[in-house]
């Protein structure tokens, strides 16, 4: 299960990103937001970590306007690793380096045609499983 959130300025994307979920046969889980109404990007992004630290999602998709404001609140959960990525080698390289769980993405930067590229590529890359990845990833969330 995918979960998917993203603020105001993202609600076309997420739309476009959700059909194409479903064209793919992924099951997703929307967060919001629902509305054009301005509301809160830092919201969207614990609402989206909760679901993937709680085992309630595996992997999340999350947009803003720029994607920076709600990579860096979803950064701050520890156990997160949220990659914005606005070209289709940063999306490979993050999962098989980084075994990002958090794509995010600007709605304002990146159009949806390229967008549907970078997620498509992010969902089909597995983590390398090297020793050299593991042990760099552990560092992250060790104290
Ligand atoms: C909302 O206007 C905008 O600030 C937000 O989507 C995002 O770009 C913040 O980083």
């Amino acid at each position: 299960m995918i979960a998917i959130g993203g603020d105001h300025s993202a609600l076309s994307l997420k739309k476009e990103i959700m059909a194409h979920l479903e064209t793919r046969g992924e099951t997703y889980k929307d967060f919001g937001t629902y509305t054009e109404e301005s509301c809160d990007y830092p919201d969207i992004a614990k609402a989206v970590c909760r679901a993937i630290l709680s085992g309630e999602c595996e992997r999340g998709i999350l947009i803003c306007g720029t994607g920076i404001g709600i990579s860096i609140a979803a950064n701050r959960f520890k156990g997160i690793r949220a990659a914005l990525c606005g070209d289709c080698f940063s999306a490979k390289a993050t999962r098989e380096h980084n075994d990002s769980n958090i794509l995010a993405l600007g709605a304002r930067v990146t159009g949806a045609g390229l967008a549907l590229q970078i997620v498509d590529t992010w969902l089909d890359t597995p983590f390398s499983e090297g020793p050299r990845h593991k042990a760099r990833i552990a560092k992250i969330d060790a104290d």
